[in-house]
């Protein structure tokens, strides 16, 4: 049985004193859940202070992104080493805010995840699908082709241990969650994927979340789809109320 994964991700939201409210508000209201993995992506600025206020309890903590170099001449990136050196466990990778907003590549993605990997970090690798692919018809090929390109060379033992997260472009931010058919029928494509490029041992131990407009009413719809293990979760996680519903799914 794979363990639920909800990861929320705070995005450019939260300062730390908001960042540091939030988990103090979310600790109680959760601290009984015990077969959840429960992820906070707070910003860079506020990873520390939001690590420090998550200590002892089981929040665990993952960054937005990471870069693939271990130092350099890299303005504004940040290392895998920086992010494990103050506790942090995952890494968001990929999402398509990234891609869209910021060059994003497919070829970024598995270096970063590559990156993150050997350091320790669990990689929640992102993929998803335009409005216009999903109505061309061709968003399986598509989503298929963004897995394929993050886990390329990869081993089957190590996809074992990642988290994907599928998470189609139109429900994100938008109100509009995909069905519980459409997300299934993606996710269950996903883990597919991975039996095909790796074995079934991999595919059977992959976490795959699904992540576009996840509130407390649609959670538990998700969950009980055979291929989504979790979510990620953007809007509602900023609200400690709704996230901890989203975790007692
Ligand atoms: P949303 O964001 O829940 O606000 O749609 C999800 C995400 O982008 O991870």
């Amino acid at each position: 049985m794979r363990r639920p994964i909800i990861a929320g991700n705070w995005k450019m939201n939260n300062t730390i004193a908001a960042g540091t409210a939030l988990i103090k508000a979310l600790t109680p209201l959760v601290k009984d859940v015990k077969d959840v993995d429960i992820v906070a992506c707070p910003t860079a600025t506020a990873l520390q202070a939001v690590r420090a206020a998550a200590e002892g309890t089981n929040i665990h903590i993952g960054a937005q992104n990471v870069h693939w170099a271990a130092n350099g001449a890299y303005t504004g990136e940040i290392s895998t080493e920086m992010l494990t050196e103050i506790g942090v466990e995952y890494v968001v990778l990929g999402h398509s805010e990234r891609r869209d907003y910021f060059g994003e590549t497919d070829e970024g993605v598995n270096k970063r995840a590559k990156a993150a990997f050997a350091a320790g970090l669990t990689p929640i690798i992102c993929c998803g699908e335009s409005l216009e692919i999903r109505e061309k018809g061709t968003y399986l090929a598509f989503v298929a082709g963004q897995i394929k390109a993050a886990l390329n060379g990869f081993t089957a033992q190590q996809v074992a241990k990642l988290v994907a997260a599928y998470e189609p472009i139109w429900a994100i931010g938008t109100g509009k969650t995909a069905t519980f058919e459409q997300a299934e029928e993606v996710c269950a494509h996903i883990r597919k994927t991975v039996a095909e490029m790796f074995n079934q041992t991999a595919a059977d131990e992959i976490r795959i979340q699904y992540g576009g407009s996840v509130k407390p009413a649609t959670i538990r719809g998700l969950m009980e789809k055979p291929n989504v293990d979790g979510a990620l979760v953007g809007g509602a996680a900023l609200k400690a109320a709704d996230f901890s519903e989203i975790v007692k799914f």
